[in-house]
């Protein structure tokens, strides 16, 4: 298996082993018994006061209408908080940098046929996170532990595959998406709730593969291995690459890029070739077409050696001037970290504990330097 470094992609089946392999909560005896009803009876109304409205995309949205004591909301401050910083959209960082090296991979080799989106707003419908493409109706990221839900009906995005139907119905045929991604999950050195990926999306007709001789799922197959082979290139150098089979809800066949960096093979991106149900749905009935989904902190960690996913959200200068407009693969030069603090804590759960509870109601007051 590939190394298993920041979020790999969640829809794939290896990564269901990693959701079900959590670390329990052992470690938590119930010798010194603290309730966790002696708590205030509003846990958001203690927590650090965050900005009540943001500006997305030139539309401005409330903290109430995200983050709401209701029982279908799980959203906390401190994610809202995250709505609208955009990283990806800053020149000078990491990401920012990344994005832009990718744009400038597909401008080149495609005569600037891909149209650009960095700026979709993420909080999206059920229906286009979920439904639109194809996910069970069972699948675990569907879950309120895994995702966060606005209210019954609505999310923050948890992928950013979760515009690729309106795109198509909008008519585009050739597009990368980049954009903030939100999922529940623990934060350490390689996981944090909001991360960054970008989706590639390109639509055949008939005629193009038609003239190779070849049915259209092994031409769009093939030329999506090619692409994604040569943006493996282009961001680093000359490296050993490997096809893996897998399986994602929205294509069929179904791939994974690993690169052999560092003596690992590191897991690049997902992809495939985009189900027939998708096109049909979406006004692309005699088409074929390819996708890809890549985590754009899991590269630029690699690419600018850096060694703690939290970073990417400092406003520390020691960090943010490390880095330069166009420059990929600066390498990042460590400065002081606080020394690590263990504390033990023992507790009373209810029947309906869940570990991501506890993190957001302990990082709502302590932040995000606090793990496991
Ligand atoms: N949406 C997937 C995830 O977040 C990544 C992905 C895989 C996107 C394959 C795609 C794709 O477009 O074809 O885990």
């Amino acid at each position: 298996m590939a190394l298993s470094l920041v979020h790999s992609t969640l829809f794939s089946k290896t990564s269901h082993l990693l959701l079900h392999t959590k670390i329990g909560f052992s470690h938590f005896s119930s010798s010194i018994p603290f309730s966790t009803s002696a708590l205030p009876s509003n846990p958001k109304t203690w927590r650090r006061p965050v900005i009540s409205v943001l500006e997305l995309g030139g539309v401005k949205i409330a903290r109430d209408d995200v983050v709401r004591d209701d029982p279908t909301n799980n959203v906390p401050d401190t994610i809202f908080s995250k709505l609208g910083l955009q990283l990806h959209r800053r020149d000078q960082h990491p990401l920012g940098i990344l994005k832009n090296t990718i744009h400038d991979y597909f401008d080149t080799n495609y005569s600037n046929k891909f149209d650009k989106f960095d700026e979709l707003c993420p909080i999206v419908s059920v229906k286009q996170n979920f439904d639109d493409v194809l996910v069970p109706a069972d699948h675990v990221s569907r879950s309120y532990n895994d995702t966060y839900y606005v209210d019954s009906q609505t999310v923050l995005r948890c992928h950013t595959s979760a515009h690729q139907a309106e795109l198509l119905r909008k008519g585009h045929t050739h597009f990368l998406v980049t954009g903030d991604v939100y999922r529940r999950d623990s934060i350490d050195s390689t996981h944090y709730p909001v991360f960054h990926q970008m989706e590639g999306f390109r639509v055949f007709s008939p005629d193009e593969w038609e003239a190779s001789g070849m049915d259209g799922t092994s031409f769009a197959a093939e030329d999506l291995k090619k692409c994604l082979e040569g943006l493996a290139t282009h961001l680093f150098g000359a490296v050993e690459m490997r096809w893996v089979d897998t399986y994602f809800p929205f294509t069929n066949p179904s791939f994974e890029l690993e690169i052999y960096f560092k003596e690992k093979w590191l897991e690049v991106l997902g992809c495939g070739v985009t189900e027939q149900e998708i096109l049909k749905r979406n006004g692309k009935l005699n088409n074929v077409a390819w996708a890809f989904g890549l985590g754009l902190e899991r590269l630029a960690m690699v690419l600018f050696d850096i060694p703690d996913i939290r970073l990417f959200w400092s406003d520390d200068e020691r960090f943010t001037s490390q880095f330069s407009k166009g420059q990929l693969g600066t390498k990042f030069k460590p400065f002081s970290r606080y020394p690590p603090c263990y504390k033990d804590m023992s507790f009373w759960i209810s029947e309906s504990f869940t570990e991501n509870n506890l993190c957001e109601v302990v990082r709502g007051i302590a932040g995000d330097l606090v793990e496991e």
